[in-house]
């Protein structure tokens, strides 16, 4: 691995962002050894004057550490420096560039060269300037070589073509390589399984396609409304929210192609090519919700048409999967919290166990919380009678995998970042396709013409979804609940 000097500039630094996830992640790496004192510093930059103390002091909070390493966390903090500007001033950025050479002339030896990350834990509005100001004053002096990145987060634009503008901005200053665009979906560890799922194992190889499979769902389910959030979440709504992103990310990775290698630029040219398969969504395949009370919010307007909870069905144009629904569901203030996905499979030609109640095989991978793997079959129920029950083979990790510490999305995508590996990143094109598939149906619901029906908080979301899901082919299997093993 390189080393030299290591800067990890957070602009941003005293945002929700930066508090509840940089820092902790910074903290758990450094925990872990990833990052090392005598290379390592952390720059914070926000407008709000602060001392380096007022600053560590903000964070502190955030930082979860049991008794045994209070240590740690002090010569953490020490990390810590704080520098104040504004976003789009020269002389706040010169201040900066000063603080990171001094970092690097103290820290620099022989050989070695500088490294700079820059983190931006922004509104989207200030990227462009952001990123101009980086560009132009804090770039490392070309004669030390070394690297300098960006790391980028969601939302990226609001359809096609401001994502492409802002994309153009960023760009004409950085090269591709030197772009992290987070989705921090993307750093779960069950997201990340699903290519050596697909790929490392014979099981699915013949499985995974239209012959066997009936439907694919990628469901997010939040028990929470937009508390807090309503002015931010009323601007984009659930599908810019999770749907465009995150569950697409995880699409992506359920449909595509076997990429030429594990390297990053093939597994992402085979995700732009899938989605470049998926047709123009249809308004019929479409349920979009809104909880009641969610316009309560005094940041809300009253009469928002802005989608709480949305159901999707995507349809892939290709040899793999034509005919097959994927329905990818999303949902805030509803009656539970898990994000899994379930393969539905076909039903069992000449079935002679049919006039038996059973249920169809489905494959689940829950994605959180208490991550598994099951698959749904059909056993016999042992005894002496010669009847038939679903059961599931179950790989739960918590009980599989026990002591096993499943490290939190944005510590991964950071360690990442600074490894300079962008598998987990979203590509430009990938994700100017992302906006192609969403941007009508946006348009529409912004422009009114596609509404939201109510559904009570607390409940499973709008009856519709369920007779969107049934339209689409699915089968539920009542009376069956998979129940997570306890140790
Ligand atoms: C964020 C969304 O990207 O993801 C939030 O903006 C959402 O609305 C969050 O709550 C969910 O992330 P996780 O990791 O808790 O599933």
């Amino acid at each position: 691995p390189e080393t030299g000097p290591l800067a990890i500039i957070v602009l941003g630094a005293s945002g929700d962002l930066a508090k509840k996830k940089t820092f902790p992640a910074l903290f758990n790496l450094y925990r872990q050894g990833f990052l090392q004192s005598d290379e390592v510093a952390i720059f914070g930059y926000a407008r709000t004057k602060l001392s380096d103390d007022e600053l560590r002091d903000r964070i502190r909070g955030y930082l979860s550490h049991g008794k045994d390493n209070t240590e740690d966390l002090t010569k953490f903090l020490q990390l810590i420096k704080y520098v104040s500007g504004a976003y789009d001033a020269e002389e706040g950025f010169r201040a900066l560039d000063k603080a990171i050479a001094e970092h690097e002339a103290s820290k620099l030896s022989p050989g070695e060269s500088p490294r700079r990350l820059f983190y931006l834990a922004l509104p989207p509005s200030v990227y462009p300037s952001v990123c101009k100001m980086i560009k132009f004053y804090c770039t490392p002096k070309a004669d030390l070589g070394g690297w300098m990145r960006v790391v980028v987060e969601k939302p990226f634009g609001k359809d096609l073509a401001s994502a492409e503008e802002l994309s153009s901005q960023i760009g004409a200053l950085f090269d591709e390589p030197q772009i992290y665009r987070i989705d921090h979906y993307l750093g779960k560890e069950l997201v990340q399984n699903l290519l050596v799922l697909r790929f490392a194992n014979r099981f699915f190889l013949p499985l995974w396609n239209r012959d066997h499979i009936d439907n694919v769902q990628i469901v997010f389910r939040e028990d929470f409304g937009t508390e807090g959030r309503g002015g931010y979440f009323d601007q984009y709504g659930i599908i810019r929210d999770i749907i465009q992103n995150h569950l697409l990310q995880v699409f992506c990775l359920l449909a595509m192609e076997k990429p030429v290698s594990i390297k990053p630029e093939h597994i992402r040219d085979e995700k732009v090519k899938v989605l470049q398969s998926v047709l123009p969504i249809k308004d019929e395949d479409v349920v979009l919700g809104q909880y009641d009370g969610y316009t309560e919010d005094p940041t809300v307007p009253d009469n928002s048409n802005t989608p709480t909870f949305a159901s999707v069905i995507l349809r892939i144009h290709n040899e793999r999967w034509e005919g097959v629904p994927f329905i990818l569901k999303a949902g805030k203030a509803l009656n539970s919290r898990k994000a899994d996905v379930r393969i539905q499979f076909k039903e069992v030609p000449g079935d002679i166990f049919k006039c038996q109640k059973q249920g169809r095989n489905e494959f689940v991978i829950r994605l959180q919380p208490s991550e598994a793997m099951y698959m749904k079959l059909t056993v016999k129920q042992p005894g002496l009678e010669m009847s038939t029950v679903q059961s599931e083979l179950d790989l739960s990790y918590r009980q599989r995998y026990q002591g096993a510490v499943i490290p939190e999305a944005y510590e991964r995508l950071i360690l990442d970042t600074i490894r300079g590996d962008q598998q987990h990143f979203v590509r430009r094109d990938e994700l100017k396709e992302a906006w192609e598939i969403f941007t009508p149906v946006l348009h529409r619901i912004d422009g009114g013409e596609l509404k939201c029906v109510k559904y009570k908080p607390g409940s499973r979301g709008p009856t519709e979804a369920d007779e969107l899901l049934q339209r689409a082919g699915y089968v539920q299997t009542h009376g069956y609940i998979w129940v997570p093993p306890s140790l």
